[in-house]
């Protein structure tokens, strides 16, 4: 048989290369809710499910998104690496937590933009201070990212400036809802304190103190700890999108993570620096009212925010888990 074991086991350093570049994807509180197995020519993607924010995330939606978003970034590194992938989504109705299978269906002629792509796997950071930029996110940046949502079976939409107002009182209802809510605080405090070591969390050094913006950001420093300056932007020209898509099941949330992930590497890409804010789909209230914003029939699954990136200096990169602790190779044996 042509290309024999050696070929096979070729393909398996692929895909486990693959799961490791899906390790820099972004999720919520950089909790990496994910864990891949792989056996013979195929990657499985689990959902984790002992890591979902219970209080934001009672039915594992962020979670999904955020699953979708490695999943995006493996198959990006395998496109990148010469090999088509070929996934099937929740490919067992019995098992819930199987998320995705991964193949290789052949050779990919490599694009420029999957080279993109692959780099900005690398480059990405969620950058939270407000944008410095003095002008808007060209029209053709926009048009360019919106494509890479429909690509994923998703779509964007714009919030335009008559609608800053309503995305204001999403934020504000959301953190006025959260804020008395003693779980709430008490996973964001967890979440936010874990230590670089420990390889997850969200670091207070790319954090910013609440600042004078046009929407505010979910406020992570509980106690008033922060290190990232917030420099000297005020969101003026930033952009911010919806990411919608016209189901609200897990397959939906799914490919919700795959067009979050596309579209803020498309925007590394391009030259901006972008943040996400889930806090205004998380509170039912603050959803139902960017439910309203849509021009079409839809849930929101995620806010982006982006802006020209003009800052001196990028935030600090946030940790990750061991490649160790989230792929498993074989059956059970963790990758050495
Ligand atoms: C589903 C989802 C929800 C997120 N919600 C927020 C949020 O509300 N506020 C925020 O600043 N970042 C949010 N993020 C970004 C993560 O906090 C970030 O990706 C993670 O901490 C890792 O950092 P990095 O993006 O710099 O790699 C979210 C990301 C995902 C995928």
């Amino acid at each position: 048989m042509a290309g024999g074991f050696g070929a096979a086991a070729d393909e398996a350093t692929r895909l486990r290369a693959a799961a490791m570049a899906a390790g820099r994807a972004p999720s919520i509180l950089n909790t990496q809710p994910w864990r891949w197995r792989l056996r013979g020519d195929e990657l499985d993607l689990y959902a984790v499910r002992s890591r979902r924010v219970d209080s934001i995330d009672p039915e594992g939606r962020l979670l999904t998104v955020s699953c979708g978003a490695a999943l995006h970034h493996a198959r990006v590194a395998l496109a990148a690496a010469g090999r088509e992938p070929a996934v099937t989504r929740c490919p067992d109705p019995g098992d819930p937590d199987l998320l995705a299978r991964m193949r290789v269906a052949g050779p990919h002629e490599v694009r420029p933009e999957d080279r993109d792509d692959e780099r900005s796997i690398g480059r990405r950071r969620s950058d939270r201070r407000p944008f410095p930029a003095t002008e808007p996110v060209p029209d053709e940046t926009l048009a360019a990212l919106e494509a890479a949502a429909t690509g994923e079976g998703a779509w964007l939409h714009r919030v335009g400036p008559e609608q800053i107002a309503f995305l204001v009182t999403a934020g504000e209802g959301a953190a006025s809802i959260q804020g008395r809510d003693e779980a709430y605080s008490s996973d964001l405090h967890a979440w936010t304190r874990r230590g670089h070591a420990s390889g997850e969390g969200v670091p207070p050094e790319t954090v910013v103190s609440p600042t004078e913006r046009r929407v505010p950001l979910r406020d992570f420093t509980l106690d008033g700890e922060s290190l990232l300056e917030p420099g000297y932007g005020d969101d003026r020209y930033a952009q911010y999108l919806i990411v919608a898509t016209d189901g609200d099941r897990p397959l939906d949330w799914l490919r919700a993570g795959e067009a979050v992930s596309a579209v803020w590497l498309a925007a590394t890409s391009r030259g901006l620096a972008g943040s996400a804010m889930s806090d205004v789909v998380e509170v039912p209230g603050a959803r139902a009212l960017l439910t309203g914003l849509l021009d079409r029939h839809g849930y929101p699954q995620l806010v982006l925010r982006f802006g020209l990136d003009m800052q001196q200096r990028r935030p600090p990169a946030s940790p990750r888990q061991p490649p160790a602790s989230t792929i498993e190779i074989g059956d059970g044996a963790a990758q050495p």
